[in-house]
């Protein structure tokens, strides 16, 4: 069973600057909440409730003033620094101890999901007990990604990170559940050409080992990009719309903790009074009474 979650919240956010070089992009507004809710949300979802948010450097206090310690959720929440980004496996690094002997999932802080049955994929995947899991999404511009090429059985037969050219158009998300080899992997890593230790390498070294598996999500679900200005206001979009269609709202974590039974009524009134009059609030205030 996979109990414990990171939320990897770094990064320099440089195709969001100027307001990047002041605050860390996953707190900016993602239509009416700060981005780095909606991975809180996933593993929520998935019933993971120690979760580890690493930030940049001299970043927690930022993050520390929305979500101190997680006790309002029900739930515990870790922060720690990261130097400088080292590569996504550099989480499992920074993230030794709190890993310790369990198995761990890893949420990207800017990713989106979407779609009524990935709760049920999200559970699912947490009963993985040896090797990796991945998600993979189908996207008109894999390049921009990883990508994974998969036979008729569905089995991962390549992975490559960002290839100039690929028959496949299966994206690589940023939402991973891994073993506790995954540290010693990790570690194991070499530097890329940018510099980095990449996801890529380590999720061939579980391809290798044949224990890398991979679900997709549909075209019937989303998993939408926050990376440029362009792309995170469609994903504000398309948040606003859904919401304001069903007047439910996307990736608000007292809701999820609430439903979850892990925060009583009492605890979401709290809320409301932290946040102050706002329609965050009102809705929060919607789903007590
Ligand atoms: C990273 C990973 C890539 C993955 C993507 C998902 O890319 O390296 O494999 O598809 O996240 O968001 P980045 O966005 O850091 O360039």
């Amino acid at each position: 069973m996979i109990k414990k979650g990171i939320i990897l919240a770094g990064g320099t956010g440089s195709r969001m600057s100027p307001i990047t070089k002041a605050i860390n992009k996953q707190l900016l507004p993602l239509y009416d909440k700060p981005l780095f809710f909606y991975p809180l949300s996933v593993l929520m979802l998935a019933k993971i409730k120690d979760i580890l948010i690493i930030v940049n450097k001299g970043q927690v206090e930022q993050f520390r003033k929305i979500l101190p310690d997680g006790k309002n959720l029900g739930i515990k929440i870790t922060y720690a620094e990261q130097e400088k980004p080292k590569g996504l496996p550099d989480a499992f690094i920074v993230g030794e101890k709190f890993i310790g002997e369990d198995s761990v999932a890893l949420i990207l802080g800017d990713n989106f999901f979407f779609g009524q049955s990935l709760t049920k994929k999200l559970i699912e995947s947490t009963k993985l007990s040896k090797g990796a899991k991945i998600f993979l999404y189908p996207v008109k511009n894999p390049s921009l990604y990883g990508v994974a090429s998969t036979n008729s059985k569905k089995k991962i037969i390549n992975i490559v990170e960002k290839p100039k050219k690929t028959k496949s158009n299966l994206a690589i998300t940023g939402l991973y559940f891994f073993d506790n080899k995954v540290i010693k992997f990790s570690k194991s890593l070499r530097t890329s050409k940018r510099k980095e230790i990449e996801i890529v390498d380590l999720l061939n070294k579980y391809k290798n080992e044949k224990q890398l598996s991979a679900e997709i999500i549909g075209r019937g679900g989303a998993w939408l990009d926050t990376g440029s200005i362009k792309d995170f206001n469609n994903t504000s979009n398309f948040v606003a719309a859904i919401e304001d269609r069903q007047g439910l709202k996307i990736g608000c974590i007292e809701e999820i903790a609430f439903n979850n039974e892990w925060i009583k009524k009492k605890d979401v009134i709290k809320a409301i009074k932290f946040y102050g009059n706002c329609e965050y609030s009102k809705y929060l205030n919607s789903i007590i009474n």
